[in-house]
């Protein structure tokens, strides 16, 4: 078993320091400082380089482990952190993953699909490497993604799913550019995800529910209320998002839990780091409304139920955001040399 799981997870390394340290962070839990610093130096190891981080030292640079690292040190946030990151050569790879309609592969010679533009713009906007070439047409191959359903798929012409249309939107609205999406056919897929007797979301349509949409889809709702404010809808509610908020939270506390801890897909299945990251962050986003400014909380249970807010696009807590941003905002773009 401990062979499976190593060798299994062996491409993951980076995913389990930030699925970990983000848990650890809703809940509010500490990080030592020793530790903090190891996890620092481990994915310095991961760095590729020529830029960008693989799943582990040695492998090759791929955009979702990028994604990871990046937010696994911005929440660490410790100069030591912030250095890890050699922004000149992130900016080469993520121009080496670029193609020429927008899109980008998730690593050298490797698949194109829509979680690589969140990935990219994700660590471009938190770094602050954005540049105006970086991501041209990227919007316009976002919204060929979303379909007649509703929500996105993960290339143009596949059936739509929570993980892909997250991605998509995400993307969407750190690149500013959500109003291309059509919002509301995007709300009523979505909205129609939440299962009507478990409470929990499904990835798509006619599936089974899984913990981890929780995140996938209850996550888009924050994005989606912000991009129809922005567009002067007055209809919108002031006090909850749209959908069951407190049905998510009774089917992630109830279904969810393993009882010697972590959390999991649904009753019956085996508790591991990518569920209790993405079960705890739906459950985040089900007990707080609002922003920094405007906050409305909805806590099943008791009070210790409550986690910390989550930020809806970066998926790190806010305060990280902002000291990430403030942080490299202060350091110059690099120059690319494509
Ligand atoms: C279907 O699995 C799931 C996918 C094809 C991919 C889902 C994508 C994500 C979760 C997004 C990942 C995000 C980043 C940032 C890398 P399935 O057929 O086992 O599950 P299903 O029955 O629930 O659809
Ligand atoms: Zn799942």
């Amino acid at each position: 078993y401990i062979y499976i799981f190593l060798n299994c997870l062996d491409a993951s390394r980076s995913w389990l320091c930030y699925w970990i340290l983000h848990s650890l962070e809703l809940l509010e839990e500490p990080v030592p400082t020793s530790i903090a610093s190891d996890v620092c130096k481990f994915l310095a190891r991961c760095q590729s380089p020529t830029g960008g981080f693989a799943g582990g030292p040695g492998q090759a640079a791929h955009l979702a482990p990028t994604y990871a690292a990046v937010n696994a040190l911005c929440i660490i946030g410790t100069q030591e952190a912030y250095n890890v990151i050699d922004r000149e050569k992130l900016l080469s790879f993520l121009f080496s993953v670029k193609q020429p309609d927008g899109s980008f592969v998730m690593h050298g010679g490797g698949e194109v699909d829509v979680r690589s533009a969140y990935c990219a713009a994700s660590v471009a906007s938190l770094t602050n490497i954005m540049t105006p070439t970086l991501f041209q047409d990227t919007p316009t191959w976002i919204v060929s993604c979303q379909n007649w359903e509703g929500g996105l798929g993960g290339v143009p012409g596949l059936e739509a799913h929570g993980g892909y249309t997250f991605c998509g939107t995400a993307a969407m609205v750190i690149l500013g550019k959500e109003h291309m999406l059509d919002l509301k056919t995007l709300l009523r897929w979505v909205a129609s995800r939440q299962m009507r007797f478990e409470g929990g979301f499904q990835g798509r349509c006619n599936k089974l529910v899984d913990g981890c949409y929780s995140f996938w889809q209850a996550g888009l709702l924050p994005l989606l209320h912000r991009a129809l404010f922005k567009e002067g809808d007055s209809t919108l509610s002031l006090q909850k998002w749209m959908f069951e908020q407190q049905a998510l939270q009774e089917y992630i506390l109830l279904c969810c839990q393993n009882t010697a801890g972590g959390l999991l897909d649904k009753p019956g299945k085996s508790r591991d780091f990518y569920h209790t990251c993405y079960c705890l962050s739906g459950l985040s986003v089900a007990q707080h409304f609002g922003n920094m400014d405007l906050h409305h909380e909805l806590i099943v249970g008791q009070e210790e139920n409550r986690l910390a807010p989550s930020h809806p696009v970066y998926n790190i807590c806010p305060e990280k955001v902002a000291q990430a941003i403030q942080h490299f905002h202060q350091l110059s773009v690099p120059t690319p040399n494509t």
